[in-house]
């Protein structure tokens, strides 16, 4: 299998202005499969992945949350912010960087039940979220009530729609709990999460718990995924 390039590098972040690149993966016979061959051929022509080589940062999904941020302003330095389902690590870059969290002074935490090699500033976990001992292993690692708790988490797919979606709604519903018992008033939540259906109680739950609730898709999220995050802002507080 070889590759070849034949158009002009990104000049953006994969929006307005970005010049297409056209790297095509041309097959030998029986070397790689048809689907695998789409997915090289769509990585290596993506904006955002060729930004993230640029910016340093692990992930594409990266610019999602820059987007998302760059949109509600729910960044802002010296805050405190737990990231669910952080490999490899994109996000909690991005967090580690905009609230300015440091090695002596961490005030990122991540769990994960995949490895992610260390990141300056960012406390990681190694484990699975639904583990019971994942809350307050998180808790005792953040030291304190957080501003924003984030999940990217995903449920890894089996191919049978439904299936994938109530195992990420469900993943979704676990994190929007932790962060209602945990989060300071006025804090976030946000969490990826998919169009369509088997998410009105979430919703509801979310709208009695903050100010306001939004469905967000930012540009780095492709069209043609059903991903789509929620954004719980203000969290109201537990009532006395
Ligand atoms: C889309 S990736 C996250 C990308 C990340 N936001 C970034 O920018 O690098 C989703 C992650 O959720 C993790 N995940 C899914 N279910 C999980 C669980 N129950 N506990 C911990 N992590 C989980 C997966 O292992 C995967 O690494």
């Amino acid at each position: 299998m070889t590759t070849k390039r034949t158009g002009a590098h990104a000049g953006g972040r994969g929006g307005a202005g970005t010049h297409e690149l056209h790297t095509r993966v041309k097959k030998k016979a029986g070397t790689i499969k048809a689907s695998s061959r789409r997915w090289l051929e769509r990585h290596l022509n993506d904006p955002y992945v060729h930004q993230s080589k640029i910016d340093g940062y692990r992930s594409r999904a990266a610019y999602k949350l820059i987007e998302i941020n760059e949109r509600y302003h729910l960044l802002k330095k010296g805050q405190k912010i737990i990231d669910l389902g952080a490999a490899p690590g994109g996000w909690c870059q991005v967090a580690a960087n905009i609230v300015g969290s440091t090695n002596d002074h961490p005030s990122v935490v991540g769990i994960d039940y995949l490895h992610v090699d260390p990141l300056p500033g960012v406390t990681m976990l190694e484990m699975d979220f639904l583990d019971d001992t994942a809350p307050q292993k998180l808790m005792d690692a953040l030291g304190a009530k957080p501003d924003l708790v984030i999940s990217d988490m995903a449920a890894p797919t089996i191919g049978h729609k439904q299936t994938d979606h109530i195992r990420t709604i469900h993943l979704c519903e676990v994190a929007a709990d932790f962060a209602i018992s945990v989060l300071k008033p006025g804090g976030h939540f946000l969490a990826k999460t998919f169009q369509g259906g088997a998410e009105n109680e979430l919703l509801t739950t979310l709208k009695q718990n903050f100010k306001k609730v939004y469905h967000v898709k930012p540009p780095a999220s492709r069209a043609e995924s059903v991903e789509l995050y929620l954004l719980a802002y203000e969290f109201k507080g537990k009532p006395a």
